[in-house]
């Protein structure tokens, strides 16, 4: 019987701390839909090599193998997800080479992320700007139809389907077109020191204000949330909300599950103290499961390698199989 559930794709990239957006933009939409979907979730260790924020005691390989325990401890069951690291699956940056040869420079040097990044730093590595194109390799070689992921990552799924129509239309159809997929409440949540700003593992390393970590302790959780940015009131006017207070209500809704309506009757014309209390609570209680779920399996050594070789197995069938295509659609063989 084949198989007719969506294929899903989707990652994250081992640098930084990772936070409650990373959470509701992408680990929970793919825990909730995991028994519908056919879904591959790879930790993206070679993208992280590109990343400014590497947390400085710890090698790339051991934050890689937290994130897969936290995949494992936010609710992704093995049995019904792929799980793997990318540096072990070598068609991923194969394919990305592939695809360095048909893609227009101009799509690469107008991505925003390229544009601010490149800005940061005087020596722009050129993976900065090639990044995207490995992000195509990655989701392309699953034939994945839809990719769940935080509303940031918009611009990089638009151009992995870019490059697969531009590769169908120049050689025959090879590639499925992916679709983003990107929740309602959840895929931008701000800092909460500044939100304005999007949350962003890089900045939680400086600033310890800015994010709540999915494994922080319930004090750092509530210390946190309390210090929180508000709007300048004392109680909370749901219509007029500047952004501090949409950002606290938005976090409760995404862990909550209400709809607008009933966070809304909740709240408004409360103080922001009752809303903060809440929320901490909230987080604290939502939270607590997944951290000592996390570091019973961080002590799980040989159970996370058995799941990660597993993953990297079918992983690796599946995607051999899409390079040999492309290679005969190219001309490189027979
Ligand atoms: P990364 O590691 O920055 O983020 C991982 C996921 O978390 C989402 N996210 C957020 N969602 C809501 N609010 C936020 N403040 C927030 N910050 C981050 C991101 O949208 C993402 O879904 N380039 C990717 C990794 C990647 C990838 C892929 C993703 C590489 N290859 C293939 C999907 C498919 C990245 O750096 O995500």
């Amino acid at each position: 019987m084949t198989d007719k559930r969506l294929r899903s794709f989707s990652g994250i990239q081992p640098s930084g701390k990772i936070h409650i957006g990373n959470y509701t933009g992408a680990l929970k939409p793919w825990v909730d839909a995991q028994d519908e979907v056919d879904g591959i979730y790879c930790v993206v260790d070679l993208h992280a090599l590109t990343a400014s924020d590497r947390e400085p005691r710890k090698s790339v390989g051991e934050q890689s193998r937290e994130v897969a325990a936290l995949y494992l401890a936010c609710g992704l069951d093995p049995k019904a997800s792929t799980i793997f690291l990318q540096s072990e699956v070598w068609t991923h940056p194969y394919l990305s080479w592939v695809f360095e040869t048909q893609v227009p420079l101009g799509w690469l040097t107008r991505m925003t992320q390229f544009k601010s990044k490149a800005n940061e730093t005087d020596s722009v590595p050129t993976a900065l700007l090639t990044y995207p194109v490995l992000q195509a390799a990655d989701i392309l070689l699953y034939d994945a139809e839809i990719v769940p992921v935080g509303e940031d990552q918009k611009q990089h799924i638009e151009i992995a389907r870019d490059i697969a129509q531009r590769f169908n239309s120049t050689y025959g159809s090879a590639f499925v077109l992916p679709e983003p997929k990107i929740g309602v409440h959840g895929s931008r949540i701000m800092a909460l020191d500044e939100p304005t700003v999007k949350m962003s593992k890089s900045r939680a390393l400086v600033n310890r204000g800015h994010s709540i970590g999915i494994t922080d302790d319930p004090d750092a959780i509530s210390r946190t949330i309390r210090r929180a940015v508000t709007d300048s009131g004392t109680s909370v006017d749901v219509q007029n909300a500047g952004a501090g207070i949409r950002n606290l209500l938005n976090i409760y809704r995404s862990f909550s599950g209400e709809s607008d309506q009933e966070a809304s009757a909740r709240f408004d014309g409360k103080g922001y103290g009752v809303l903060k209390n809440e929320l901490a609570e909230l987080l604290v209680d939502a939270l607590a499961p997944i951290r000592s779920e996390y570091q019973r399996l961080l002590a799980e050594r040989l159970y996370l390698n058995d799941v990660l070789n597993e993953g990297q197995e079918r992983a690796f069938r599946l995607s051999t199989e899409k390079v040999a295509c492309v290679l005969e659609i190219l001309g490189l063989r027979g």
